[in-house]
C-alpha cells in the first residue's frame, strides 16, 4: 500500500497547531509544495513532532492532474442550510498541522515551518489546539467515541490503492467557537439531547432526538470518517477545531449539509450553540507523493 502521512494516526499528543497558508502572488505552486515537502528533510529537523501537510485540491491537481480523486474541490462556497443558517468558506492553499508533547516544541517547529515556506506563502490562519481532560471537547462531552479504532482508522481515512491519490486522504478543517453562555445555561439532560449521548460516559441515548448531533452525522448514513478534533482557544473565546479525514469528500460534505438541515429538514441542534468560523478542504497526499517534491526541491 502507498504509505500515508503517519501523523494522521499519531493519537495522544496533547499540543497542536494548525497553520494555513496562502500562496504568494507570482510564485509557482511547485515551490510551495516542495518547501512543505522539504520540512521532512534532515536539513530542517522536526524531532518529536508529527507533521501532516495538505493542499487546496485544485492546487494539487494543477501539479498532479491524476493525483487525487476527480471530483474533490476546495471549500469554495458557504454551506447554506435552513433557517438562514450557513457555514463560511475560508479556503486557503496549504495546511501544516504540527503535534507534539508540549507547546514549546510545537511553537518552535511552527516558526521553522513559517520561515521555510516564507518565499512561497504567507501565514493566513494559525490556531493552537490542546487536549482537554484527555478526550473531552470544551462542551464537556467525550469527543471521538464513535471514531474507528486505530486498527480500522486507515481504512476509514485513506484513499485505497488503485484509486487516484492512493494513500492520501481528504481533510475537512473547520473551526467552531462555542457560544458558552447559552450552552452552559442548559441543564445536563438538555445538553445530552443536543449531542445524543450522555455527558459523563458517552452512552448513546435510546431513542436519540432526530436533531441530535450524532443523529445528524450518523456514520451508518454517511460513511465512516476518522476524526482528530481538538479544543482551542482562551477562556473568553474557545471551541473545537474539527479535523476530519475521509477517502471520499462526499462523506464530509454530506455531514455538513445534514448538520445544516438540508438532508432531513432538521438542523443539528449543536449548531445552535457553536458557530463555524472557518472551513477548508485539503488533499493530504501520501508520503510517497510528497517525497517526489522534496526530491525535486
Ligand atoms: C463544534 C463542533 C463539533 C463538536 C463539539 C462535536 C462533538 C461531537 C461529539 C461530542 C460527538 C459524540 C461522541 C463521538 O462519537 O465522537 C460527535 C460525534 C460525531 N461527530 Fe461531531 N462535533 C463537531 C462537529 C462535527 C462536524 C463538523 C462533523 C462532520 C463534518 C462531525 C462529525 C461527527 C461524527 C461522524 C460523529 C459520530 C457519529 C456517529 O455516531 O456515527 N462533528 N461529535
Amino acid at each position: 500500500m502507498t504509505r500515508p502521512q503517519s501523523g494522521i494516526f499519531a493519537v495522544g499528543t496533547p499540543s497542536h497547531t494548525y497553520l494555513e497558508f496562502d500562496q504568494r502572488t507570482g510564485t509557482d505552486a511547485t515551490s510551495l509544495v516542495a518547501s512543505i515537502a522539504g520540512l521532512r528533510d534532515p536539513g530542517t529537523t522536526m524531532d518529536g513532532i508529527d507533521v501532516v501537510s495538505g493542499f487546496r485540491p485544485e492546487l494539487w491537481r494543477s501539479l498532479r492532474p491524476a493525483g487525487l480523486p476527480e471530483a474533490v474541490i476546495g471549500f469554495n462556497e458557504p454551506v447554506r442550510g435552513i433557517e438562514g443558517f450557513s457555514m463560511p468558506a475560508t479556503q486557503h492553499d496549504a495546511v501544516v498541522w504540527l503535534a507534539g508533547s508540549s507547546y514549546d516544541v510545537v511553537f518552535d517547529a511552527a516558526r521553522q515551518v513559517v520561515a521555510a515556506v516564507a518565499k512561497s506563502a504567507t501565514l493566513a490562519d494559525e490556531t493552537a489546539g490542546w487536549s482537554y481532560r484527555a478526550d473531552r471537547d470544551l462542551t464537556g462531552f467525550i469527543d471521538g467515541s464513535k471514531n474507528p479504532s486505530l486498527l480500522d482508522a486507515q481504512d476509514a481515512a485513506l484513499i485505497p490503492d488503485g484509486v487516484p491519490g492512493a494513500g492520501g486522504t481528504i481533510l475537512l478543517l473547520q473551526k467552531w467557537t462555542h457560544d458558552v453562555g447559552p450552552w452552559e445555561s442548559l441543564p445536563t439532560a438538555e445538553q445530552e439531547k443536543v449531542i445524543g449521548r450522555t455527558k459523563p460516559d458517552s452512552i448513546e441515548l435510546d431513542p436519540r432526538p432526530n436533531d441530535s448531533h450524532v443523529a445528524r452525522t450518523d456514520q451508518d448514513d454517511f460513511g465512516t470518517i476518522f476524526r482528530r478534533n481538538m479544543p482551542f482557544g482562551t477562556v473568553a473565546h474557545h471551541g473545537t477545531m474539527f479535523v476530519g479525514f475521509s477517502p471520499e469528500q462526499g462523506r464530509l460534505s454530506r455531514m455538513l449539509e445534514s448538520m445544516a438541515g438540508r438532508v432531513t429538514g432538521e438542523r443539528d441542534a449543536l449548531t445552535r450553540y457553536t458557530t463555524a468560523v472557518t472551513g477548508s478542504y485539503y488533499f493530504v497526499p501520501s508520503i510517497d507523493a510528497l517525497r517526489e517534491f522534496a526530491a525535486s526541491s
